[in-house]
């Protein structure tokens, strides 16, 4: 009997870590592909955006680094979205953050909501929490009214953001809302390719 469930657990085991491997070998192969042309033919910025303001969320840093990029080019002021209460480091926290989204209870803010009536442009950056917007940008969405500011939305994620665009759309009251831009996480060997990614969305933005 003991055998038996050990044989289970093993097989369960190494079937997990194929089905896992068989994932990231296809994700690094799509990133791979996407990235390809901004490795071969780094793009410049040549965007005039005007006044810019770029509003984020991030937990682990990704989302941040994407917002500070696009700041360092187009000279944007930043604003970071904070939570009151910081998330906790518990390991069933994922499970957590999505009973946020099924139940539609968001955490609260820590500070005022931004004022984006000086800005011709208003990037707002979320990491994916299962497959759409990370629930303190969801919270944010709820409260802020864009009164007509040009909005580009921006994501982070492993490799599927699901549904974010389409929901942050629904969600951006009042947005005129331009071409938005996902970001997987990459590892540094494509640090340049992601400057030209950025640089090549910026500077189509009209
Ligand atoms: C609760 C939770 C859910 C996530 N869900 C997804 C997902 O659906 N798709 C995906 O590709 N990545 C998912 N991720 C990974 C994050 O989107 C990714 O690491 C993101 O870049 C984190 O941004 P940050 O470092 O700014 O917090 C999830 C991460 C967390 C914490």
């Amino acid at each position: 009997m003991f055998k038996t469930i050990l044989i289970l657990v093993l097989a369960a085991a190494v079937i997990g870590g194929a089905i896992g491997g068989w994932h990231l070998w296809r994700v690094a192969r799509r990133n791979q592909a996407e990235m390809a042309p901004f490795q071969a033919q780094p793009v410049a910025y040549t965007g005039h955006l005007g006044k810019v303001l770029v509003i984020y969320y991030s937990w682990t840093g990704h989302t941040q680094d994407i917002a500070q990029r696009i700041a360092q080019r187009t000279g944007a002021d930043v604003f970071r979205l904070q939570t009151q209460e910081p998330l906790s480091k518990a390991p069933w926290i994922y499970l957590t953050l999505k009973r946020q989204l099924s139940t539609q209870k968001y955490p609260a803010r820590q500070h005022p909501l931004p004022d984006v009536s000086g800005y011709d442009v208003v990037f707002v950056g979320s990491p994916v929490w299962w497959y759409t917007a990370a629930t303190p940008i969801l919270q944010f969405l709820q409260e802020m009214d864009f009164k007509g500011k040009k909005v580009v939305p921006f994501s982070t994620q492993g490799s599927n953001y699901g549904t974010f665009f389409k929901d942050f759309s629904a969600r951006a009251q009042n947005a005129q809302l331009l071409q938005g831009a996902s970001f997987n996480n990459l590892p540094p060997k494509y640090d340049s390719a992601v400057d030209s990614k950025i640089n090549a969305w910026l500077n189509a933005l009209p």
